[in-house]
């Protein structure tokens, strides 16, 4: 393989997701921004990618022609026709790299030649800024070696596990749509400092820093959620009566009903 600076990183579709793991693995210096090539269709979105200092194409062949490692980043409907296309410059040198939801690895591995080395990843859209809860599962031709390289990759965007892939729509629900959730919570939390005569912009700001803070906790601690939120809670205080009246609306249940409906509907929309 490949020394890492001599990583040649390929883009098949130039959208946001592209973008902000292109932009992770440059920041991170894990791969020189002339060693990535990127391809649309049209000018749109490759203007990002020249102002990152990549190289880009229209043509989609190209990039396996030039690239080692190839992300496949359109939609997911598109990407039958795209494997169709570039499936004739794939080699068994190549590592393709689908991010598209809901295609699966045996889908992946059937469209492309026998013998391919293919990972599936699920991101999350905080990779934009380096802060994605990204997992990945590898296809039965991609080993340690791929799978250490796309992890060494993706860690510049944020946290990255690989998982089998049942878990990926899990994935889905937990952290894809997940930060729908959150940001729900967090207009929440601000509207209730509004209510209270805080202004808006200010308890905007104070609130996502709560979210940070708080999420900063867990992972540098270690420690359950249920622990660090019990040592907020002093006897008769303000927290365990806000608690209160979270428990009263069945935040808990909401929440895990909520994960559990974007699971089965991951699961639906990748059956189809
Ligand atoms: N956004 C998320 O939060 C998220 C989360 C998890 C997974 N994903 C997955 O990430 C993938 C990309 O999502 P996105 O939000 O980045 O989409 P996007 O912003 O719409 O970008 C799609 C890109 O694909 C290009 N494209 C269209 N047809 C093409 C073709 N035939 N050949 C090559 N490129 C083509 C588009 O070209 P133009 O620039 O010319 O329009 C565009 O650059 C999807 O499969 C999605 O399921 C996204």
């Amino acid at each position: 393989m490949e020394a890492r600076e001599e990583l040649r990183v390929g883009f098949v579709g130039a959208g946001r997701m592209a973008q902000g793991l292109a932009q992770g693995v440059v920041r991170a210096g894990k791969v020189k921004a002339a060693n990535i090539l990127a391809s649309a269709p049209s000018d749109r979105n490759l203007g990002a990618f020249q102002d990152l200092g990549c190289r880009t194409t229209h043509c989609n062949s190209e990039v396996l022609q030039h690239c080692t490692l190839v992300f496949l980043t359109t939609k997911p409907h598109l990407l039958p026709e795209v494997l169709q296309q570039i499936a004739p410059a794939v080699t068994r040198d190549h590592i393709i790299v689908s991010v598209a939801a809901g295609v699966t690895l045996q889908t992946l591995q059937q469209l492309l030649p026998a013998g391919t080395k293919v990972l599936r990843v699920v991101p999350n859209l905080p990779c934009v800024v380096q802060e994605g809860a990204v997992v990945f599962a590898r296809g039965s031709c991609a080993g340690e070696q791929e799978a250490t390289l796309l992890k060494s990759l993706l860690s510049a965007c944020g946290l990255c596990e690989e998982t089998p892939e049942s878990y990926m729509d899990i994935h889905t629900g937990l952290s894809g749509s997940g930060v729908a959730y959150v940001y729900l919570f967090a207009e929440a939390l601000a509207e209730g400092a509004v209510k209270m005569g805080m202004p808006s912009a200010l308890a905007n700001k104070i609130a996502a820093q709560t979210l940070l803070g708080a999420a900063k906790m867990i992972l540098e601690t270690g420690e359950h959620p249920a622990k660090l939120r019990n040592d907020v809670c002093t006897p008769g205080g303000t927290t365990i009566h806000a608690l209160h009246e979270l428990e009263k609306g069945a935040l808990r249940a909401t929440i895990m009903n909520a994960v559990e409906a974007a699971t089965t509907r991951a699961h639906e929309l990748g059956e189809r």
